[in-house]
């Protein structure tokens, strides 16, 4: 059982209601791959049951190994959190779950976050580069309903992607969908590989942007999920293979081929 008590190094609100966390973790996550996720329980307060986030990077400062996590306020566990103060202790079951595909050398790509979904982003940009891509070949794209759920543009500008933001009122990028501005690009562009991670109706909306496309288009899903180990059923969906009708989030995922799955 990979089940670490995990001391909080820092808890900042970043936007109204999404928190940056910053955790002290074992050694094992210096090998995290982009895409794993952790299920997390305060020591004190929320639910028995744990809750998943992504890992949104992990990064080392005095020899320490930290795993950071972009979180939104939303519910029992979440609220927990959301008041925890440096030092207090949370319990970090991971990393769990499978990988982005990462490209190869040459390849241009599109990342994807609508919301909290870009939390796993940054750590594939970042892994992305220690690989040798050049950030400049590759789009990130970030959607919010409002400038408030524009989350980690700085970051990724940080590591030298260009990124184009859109939000539904306007607030803050270009006012809409993050499938236009996606669909104009993919005019120009050809990448191999596109990335999502977001609400459902934006990543229905990204899978049938790449239909008829050769690129590989990887969704990361967030279904609730309940034990997080392949246990309880309680984060199947449906999967186009008639010989395995139903995967598991928390352990098939949450990483998808697009083509694989029922979005
Ligand atoms: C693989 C994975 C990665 C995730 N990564 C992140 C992350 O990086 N950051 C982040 O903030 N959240 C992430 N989530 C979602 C996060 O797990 C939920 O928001 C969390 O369960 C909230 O816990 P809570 O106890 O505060 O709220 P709950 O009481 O569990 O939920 C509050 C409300 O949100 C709904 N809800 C809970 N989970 C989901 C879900 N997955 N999709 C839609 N509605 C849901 C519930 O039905 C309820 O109405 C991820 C989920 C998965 C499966
Ligand atoms: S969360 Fe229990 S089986 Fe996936």
């Amino acid at each position: 059982m990979k089940l670490s008590d995990c001391t909080l190094l820092w808890n900042r609100e970043v936007s109204p209601g999404y928190y940056h966390m910053g955790l002290e973790a074992p050694e094992r996550y210096n090998d995290a791959m982009p895409g794993q996720f952790v299920m997390l329980k305060a020591e004190r307060g929320g639910t028995l049951l744990r809750r998943p986030f992504s890992i949104h990077d992990v990064t080392q400062r005095d020899g320490k190994t930290i795993v950071v996590l972009l979180y939104k306020v939303v519910g029992a566990n979440t609220r927990v959190y959301g008041g925890m103060k440096e030092g207090e202790v949370l319990s970090m079951l991971g990393p769990l779950g499978n990988r982005f595909t990462e490209p190869e050398a040459g390849e241009s790509t599109f990342l994807a976050g609508g919301g909290i979904g870009i939390a796993p982003m940054l750590l594939l940009a970042r892994r992305m580069v220690a690989g040798g891509a050049k950030p400049a070949d590759h789009t990130v794209f970030i959607g919010g309903r409002t400038q408030d759920d524009v989350l980690a543009e700085g970051a990724f500008r940080a590591l030298g992607f260009p990124v184009v933001v859109t939000t539904d009122d306007g607030s803050a990028g270009e006012k809409g969908r993050i499938t236009e501005p996606m669909a104009r690009l993919l005019e120009e562009k050809s990448p191999s590989k596109v990335y999502a991670c977001g609400p459902h109706p934006m990543l229905v909306g990204v899978a049938r942007l790449m239909e008829g496309h050769s690129a590989l288009c990887e969704l990361s899903l967030e279904t609730i999920m309940a034990c997080g180990m392949g246990a309880c059923m309680g984060c199947v969906v449906e999967s186009s293979d008639t010989d395995q009708p139903y995967r598991h989030v928390c352990i098939d995922g949450p990483v998808f081929d697009a083509r694989t799955i029922t979005v």
